[in-house]
């Protein structure tokens, strides 16, 4: 088993090796000792690095190398992190707390949090031209602007933000659409990066990432609700004290849980053309409708 194979261990652990490989990449790659520097490596660090383990798998479903694998894994999660400390800023959802620990600005100040999350974004787009992610890189760098910009994360994040002030809630479809962006894309370029640097077809992939990802916020905004926010380490039912709708306040508790693990199972079902080799990312798909962080 080379250090990427985590196909042998279970999803638990495969997860903490994942963590362990990100990190240790992320001091390799953002060494420095100036406070942007500390700043950018605070905000990658603590979180679950579900992404980057997205990444991980779909490199090895495809025979991808662990140096390429392990850029693009650490890429993810640093523009997913930057996505976290402007999110979290005063002008967005004015939050102290994010993985248990001082929100960026916090620590520092909001002038650091708006560098730090400037520099994390060009700094994964730098990590996925480096020479060794080969031809297709350019594909993933395109998809990767795409998902992120204004067709993907960013546009969820401004939907997010206009549904606040909305005067009538946003319906089932509108919020869908909404999540499909604000999580969703990130999400699927995760999942589908590996098939996309080697070449192959991402189709598969991407339908269990549009499942997952769905699954993933309709989990968010359970836990929001049922969730510990000690466990969850930042702070929980903003979305209800604010009147917001989500899946939960439309659908109900019960017919969300119910919608959450009958995207499980579709999530699993697309990843039929892997067989036994899926497993892990099966097991992904459990984790993000049962987790309690
Ligand atoms: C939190 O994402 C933000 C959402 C998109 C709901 P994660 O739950 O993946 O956060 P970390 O990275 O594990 O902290
Ligand atoms: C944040 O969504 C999603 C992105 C940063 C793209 P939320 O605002 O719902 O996430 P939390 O609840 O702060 O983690
Ligand atoms: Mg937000
Ligand atoms: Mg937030
Ligand atoms: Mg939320």
């Amino acid at each position: 088993m080379t250090a990427l194979d985590a196909s042998g261990l279970g999803f638990a652990a495969a997860l903490q090796q994942t963590q362990r490989l990100i990190s240790a990449h992320l001091d390799l790659r953002l060494a420095g000792e100036d406070t942007l520097h500390q700043a950018m490596r605070y905000a990658v660090r603590g979180g679950k690095m579900l992404r980057g383990f997205l990444v991980l798998e779909s490199a090895r479903l495809h025979g991808v190398a662990q140096a390429p694998a392990l850029d693009a894994a650490l890429a993810i999660e640093c523009l997913h992190a930057y996505s976290l400390v402007h999110d979290d800023l005063p002008c967005m959802d004015d939050d102290d707390l994010r993985r248990g620990q001082p929100t960026l600005h916090r620590k520092w100040d909001e002038a650091m949090a708006v560098l730090a999350g400037d520099s994390l974004q060009s700094f994964g787009f730098e990590l996925l031209a480096s020479p060794d992610l080969g031809p297709n890189a350019l594909v993933l760098i395109r998809d990767l602007a795409q998902s992120a910009g204004k067709d993907g994360m960013v546009q969820g994040q401004m939907l997010d933000i206009a549904a606040e002030t909305a005067t009538t809630p946003l319906t089932l479809a509108e919020i869908t659409r909404l999540q499909a962006r604000k999580t969703g894309c990130l999400i699927a370029w995760s999942a589908t990066s590996g098939a996309v640097l080697a070449g192959a077809d991402s189709a598969p992939l991407r339908q269990y990432a549009t499942a997952l990802g769905l699954a993933f916020q309709i989990a968010d905004d359970i836990l929001d609700i049922e969730g510990d926010a000690d466990k969850m380490g930042k702070a929980l039912r903003k979305d209800s004290e604010a009147g917001k709708a989500t899946f939960v306040s439309l659908l109900g508790l019960q017919a969300a849980k119910q919608r959450a693990s009958d995207l499980c199972d579709a999530a699993c079902s697309a990843l039929a053309p892997y067989g036994d080799q899926a497993e892990n990312l099966k097991e992904a798909a459990r984790f993000v409708i049962a987790r309690d962080s």
